[in-house]
């Protein structure tokens, strides 16, 4: 008799922890529209996701729209064409996908924003890192490499490139750099030569990194042809980093270090650091973000998402946060915001160590896994 309780037990136990199937028995369904495969991290963090949720028991339907918004339109659309219960969204432009909102709201479809902020009452949810602590993350960086608070007379000279004006992040990041470094700025410990201090003039569009390289080879001509030293150049993320740290090894003709910030731990640009032509990353545990993403969205799916409640079951530090990212006029996301860290070649090991990423056979550089 004891068996066949335990046994009754044990089945209630793996029906209860099984997929959020509706009433009917249909596996519930998630749709996840990730912006590009162009931009490294985001591969990272839909194969994340997709493991996730599958291995929770949903059904879940992927795209990439090739940083196109009018492409993510349609692949959201589609979505809702295919009945799914939860939108999982990562915006290539915030303010660019009201006509699938709108439809997500008229058919009941609750809207996360994964990671970018979505600029619509419909996204409700938001899970993302503390995007203005990435950039302070970078501005402290600078300030304590170079030295600032004790630079007495002394001056150094900065550059800045933001990220893309169309990604609500963007502005959180260079904001958090920015206000870390203005004082220096404004005392005359730090000069921005080209003059460019404002978001829109050091934006760059798609977070591309051949306009990030464009752009930077035409600073260092127009201001630095001349023997100018270059100290740093505040970069919002690795594949901006990339341009910029090309432009310096190609364009820039002083010898010493330039101080180069950047964000997400792209393969290429920890290579970078390794060489020292980066000298730091941001680094924002993707893996740990689509844990987040799943347990908020089965308390959505539940219909009970109690933020405060919630973050006290994650195993890794997330704020609960409803003041910070306004989705219009009044109205505020439910945030779950992670904890970025500083990535320099003095630990890289402890990307290896959270199981991301592996040395190369002679330990020099590392490799995704
Ligand atoms: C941001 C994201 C960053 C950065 C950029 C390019 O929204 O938070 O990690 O890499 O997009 O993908």
């Amino acid at each position: 008799m004891k068996k066949i309780l335990a046994l009754v037990l044990a089945l209630a136990l793996v029906l209860s922890l099984c997929s959020f199937a509706s009433a009917e028995g249909a596996k519930k369904k998630v749709g996840i529209s990730m912006p590009t495969q162009s931009l490294e991290r985001w591969n990272r963090d839909g194969t994340y996701l997709k493991e996730q949720f599958e291995a929770a028991g949903y059904d879940a339907i992927l795209t990439y729209s090739d940083n196109k918004n009018d492409q993510q339109v349609n692949d959201i659309d589609n979505m809702l064409s295919d009945g799914v219960d939860l939108l999982i969204v990562s915006a290539i432009d915030g303010e660019g996908l009201n006509t699938c909102m709108d439809s997500a709201a008229e058919k009941g479809v609750p809207v996360l924003s994964y990671d970018r902020l979505i600029i619509n009452d419909a996204s409700k949810y938001y899970v993302s890192f503390d995007n203005y602590t990435v950039g302070k993350l970078q501005g402290q960086y600078v300030e304590t490499a170079l030295d600032l608070a004790n630079a007495g007379d002394k001056t150094f000279n900065i550059e800045f490139t933001a990220g893309d004006p169309a990604d609500n992040n963007a502005g959180y990041f260079f904001n958090g750099a920015f206000d870390v470094l203005k004082p220096y700025i404004d005392a005359g410990t730090l000069k921005v030569v080209s003059g460019q201090t404002e978001f829109q003039a050091v934006a760059t569009a798609q977070w591309s990194t051949d306009t990030a390289l464009a752009r930077a080879q035409n600073i260092l001509a127009s201001y630095y042809a001349d023997g100018t030293q270059l100290d740093a150049w505040l970069c919002s993320n690795d594949s901006t980093a990339a341009g910029v740290a090309q432009a310096i090894e190609s364009d820039y003709a002083g010898t010493n270090a330039v101080v180069v910030t950047g964000q997400d731990g792209d393969i290429a640009n920890l290579a970078n650091i390794v060489d020292g032509k980066q000298t730091m990353t941001v680094y924002k545990n993707v893996a740990n973000e689509a844990v987040v993403t799943l347990a908020v969205a089965k308390a959505i799916l539940e219909g009970e998402v109690n933020g405060e409640e919630l973050v006290k079951t994650f195993d890794v530090p997330c704020a609960f946060d409803t003041t910070s990212y306004f989705t219009s006029e009044g109205n505020f996301a439910n945030s779950f915001l992670l904890v970025p860290s500083v990535i320099t070649a003095d630990n890289l090991q402890e990307l290896v160590d959270i199981g991301l990423y592996q040395w190369d056979a002679d330990q020099k550089y590392l490799l995704a896994k």
